[in-house]
């Protein structure tokens, strides 16, 4: 079987971080992170607002420096190879990032170009019908919904098949049918052999898509595991003879500290 060339980049695991701090002035946000991500998975950083999880997103894509520590992405350092870093990766900022003036189509073409790709209209149009965009494609991106902006915003980051993708909060506003849309569509890239980072707040979010799940909190990370090791973090509540599983949330308040309402400690 062959494996596209962007894939077969480096062995090892796709993103490896190792003791990275980042203070902003006295705020000390991360104080030691490491976690691996795995090729081909999907990953999930979690954590209030202003755990530092954006922080994170911003040094793997070499869009910030850490005060300490080491990151490598599909094998290569983000300091010392930042280039080789940017070639591997997109990133899905936390506030989409489309063009509304343009249609959608347009602002596809307008990524391929600026990435001298061959054939953008072809590839704009496969991305159209990839992300079920294909009848909206010829209308201006101010007419789209929410999610069908994220959409767009994650098709225009797979231009060029980066092996690694960010996403910063893909789901954040959305309604509950276009978040499962986007959902389907991370995952459909997972299955494909692209590495997913993805951030968020919405448990349920990590509980349905990630293969491994990070907590950061106070700047380290605190549980990564996934989802069947987090519960069993938790024991089930026996109710009669029922079991009830503890779900994530049970886990990521009993781990950050917070009691939930029927959360025994
Ligand atoms: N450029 C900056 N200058 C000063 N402080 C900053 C800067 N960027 C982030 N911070 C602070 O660092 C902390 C972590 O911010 P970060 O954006 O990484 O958190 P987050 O986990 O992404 O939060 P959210 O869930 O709200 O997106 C916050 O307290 C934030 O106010
Ligand atoms: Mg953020």
């Amino acid at each position: 079987m062959s494996i596209p060339a962007t894939i077969q980049q480096a062995s090892g695991p796709a993103i490896h971080v190792r003791g990275l701090d980042k203070s902003y002035k006295e705020l000390r946000v991360l104080r030691g992170v490491d976690f691996e991500v795995a090729r081909g998975s999907i990953f999930a950083l979690l954590g209030s607002n202003g755990a530092g999880k954006t922080t994170v997103v911003r040094i793997l894509s070499t869009l910030l420096k850490a005060d300490a520590g080491t990151a490598r992405v599909n094998g290569f350092d983000v300091v010392t190879q930042a280039t080789d870093v940017r070639e591997a990766i997109s990133l899905t900022g936390q506030f989409a990032a489309v063009d509304e003036i343009l249609t959608g189509r347009e602002n596809l073409i307008l990524v391929a170009r600026l990435r001298h790709l061959k054939n953008p209209g072809v590839i704009a149009d496969d991305l159209l019908k990839r992300f079920a965009l294909a009848e909206a494609g010829a209308r201006r991106v101010a007419t789209y919904s929410g999610g069908m902006r994220r959409r767009l915003d994650i098709a225009m980051s797979l231009i060029g098949k980066p092996p690694v993708m960010f996403l910063d909060e893909p789901t954040t506003g959305l309604d509950p049918e276009a978040r499962i849309e986007v959902w389907q569509a991370v995952k459909e890239l997972a299955e494909g052999g692209t590495t997913v980072l993805l951030t968020t707040q919405y448990l349920d979010e990590a509980e349905q898509l990630a293969d491994r799940i990070a907590i950061l909190h106070e700047g380290r990370i605190i549980v990564d595991g996934t989802l069947t090791e987090l519960k069993q973090l938790l024991p089930a509540a026996k109710v009669e003879y029922v079991e009830k599983q503890p779900s994530l949330e049970d886990v990521f308040l009993a781990v950050v500290g917070r009691t939930g309402e029927d959360t025994a400690n």
